[in-house]
Order: structure tokens, then sequence, then C-alpha cells
């Protein structure tokens, strides 16, 4: 991460304000009728960024696809759930056709809804391995340890250089999950990490400093693409002196 990608903004509010107008200008087609696609975050940052988001006028979700970064092994319905987060704050207050919307079935055993995800990516994306997905949009939050989706530090996930999408086994959370890898992230025209929070602030500095060791999230650089750190005052406080 290097400072020209940083922006910083006093208040979690303004942060995602200004993610979400940044995410309705990105997904503006840049040729005529071009499909637009997006890869959502999951966690509580979000869920008030998806909301402003959808009240945004200029977005024609009838040419976008949604899809998620990460999601936990829990039905749709789930309070867990990324899924169920983005359908109650932005997909069920914007004009998407329901068939633009694809869900990691995480109700599913994790594998097989892993090779599901894979085959649906392929799909839309019209692309099989080794050649990677090209999102227009990865939104991104980051942990406290600098997990970033569901690749968490020490989890195997970590070293998958092949398949686009992966199960994984959260110690951390006794959980499985699962995620997009990082070539699929690296791929990404344009990622967009939004992350709020003075419990943050360690992983922030962390990823300025290329600690690729310890923190994931900051193995995520886009080989052509684009990469934007949002963060609040609280998040940036060790990378700005604020602490
Ligand atoms: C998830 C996420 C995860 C999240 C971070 C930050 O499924 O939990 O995708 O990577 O973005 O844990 O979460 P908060 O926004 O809640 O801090």
């Amino acid at each position: 991460m290097t400072d020209e990608m940083v922006s910083v903004y006093p208040t979690v509010g303004e942060l995602q304000n200004a993610c979400a107008e940044q995410i309705a200008e990105a997904l503006k087609p840049t040729s005529e009728g071009q499909t637009m696609t997006i890869a959502l975050s999951g966690g509580s940052t979000p869920r008030h960024m998806h909301e402003i988001l959808a009240g945004l006028p200029d977005v024609d979700w009838s040419n976008v696809h949604v899809f998620w970064g990460d999601e936990r092994t829990v039905p749709p319905g789930h309070e867990e759930s990324n899924f169920r987060m983005a359908r109650e704050s932005l997909l069920d207050r914007v004009p998407i056709p329901e068939d633009h919307i694809h869900r990691m079935a995480g109700e599913k055993d994790p594998a097989t809804a892993a090779k599901e995800y894979e085959q649906t990516i392929s799909k839309v994306f019209g692309v099989t391995p080794p050649d990677m997905p090209r999102f227009d949009i990865i939104l991104l939050g980051m942990g406290a340890d600098g997990h970033t989706a569901s690749l968490f530090p020490g989890t195997q996930a970590l070293d998958e250089q092949e398949r686009y999408v992966i199960e994984n086994h959260v110690p951390q959370q006794n959980a499985d999950r699962l995620t997009l890898t990082f070539p699929v992230l690296n791929a990404a025209r344009l990622v967009i990490f939004m992350v709020a929070g003075s419990d943050k602030a360690a992983a922030v500095e962390g990823c300025i400093e290329g600690d690729y060791a310890t923190r994931p999230a900051a193995r995520v650089q886009p080989a052509n693409g684009q990469c934007r750190w949002l963060l609040d005052a609280e998040a940036a406080a060790r990378i700005t002196g604020g602490e």
C-alpha cells in the first residue's frame, strides 16, 4: 500500500458515504451496455454504505452482476450471512435482476459450494482456470488481525494460486468459510478497502509497511488494477500520527 492509494475521512459515516459514491462512479459502464461486476464484502461496516449506495440515483443496476468476496457457512437467512446483510441493506432496495445476484451457498458442504461458485464465476465471466475473472470492483474490509474476505492469517487458503473460490477452515473463528482467492482479488480492475475503527489501526500500519507475512490484506495488490484504501481517522491513526 502506498500513500497515494490512501484516503482518510474524519468519521465512519463520511467514510461510508465516500465509499458509496466511489462505487456508484465505478459502476458506470465504460461502453454502451457493458455488464459491470462487483464483489461485495461481509462484516458490519458495509451495511450503512449499502444503504447510501441504494439511494444514489445514477447506477444502472440492470447492468450489474453482484457477487460476494466471502461467505460464512450458514444459510442465507442466518443473522451472520453476508448475503442476508446485503439483501436487506442494498439488493432489496435497487432494481437489480434476480439472476444478477450470485450468492455463495453457505448452507451447502463448503467444498461443494466453493466448486459451484467457481462454476458460476466461470459462466458469468466466460473464463476457466488458469485464466482469472477480472471483476470491475471488489469491495473488501479488513479485520483487526489483517484478514480480508475470509483469508485469515495462518490459514490454507492464503496459498491458493489457481482456484477462484476455496473453502477455508478458520480456527480463529472455529468455523469453515468460503472465500475468493488472492489471484482473483489481484486480477480486479479496482479493489476498494473500506476500513473503520481504532482496532484496525495496527493492521493498517502493517499493510502500509508491507507486512505480508502476518497481514493477509497487505497481499492484495492488483497486478493491472487500482487499489484504494478508504479509512476513517481511527483506522488511520497509526499512519497519520493521530495516535
Ligand atoms: C466477513 C468479511 C470480513 C470483514 C472484516 C471486517 O465475512 O466478515 O468479509 O473480511 O470484511 O472482518 O469486518 P467489519 O466491517 O465488521 O469490521
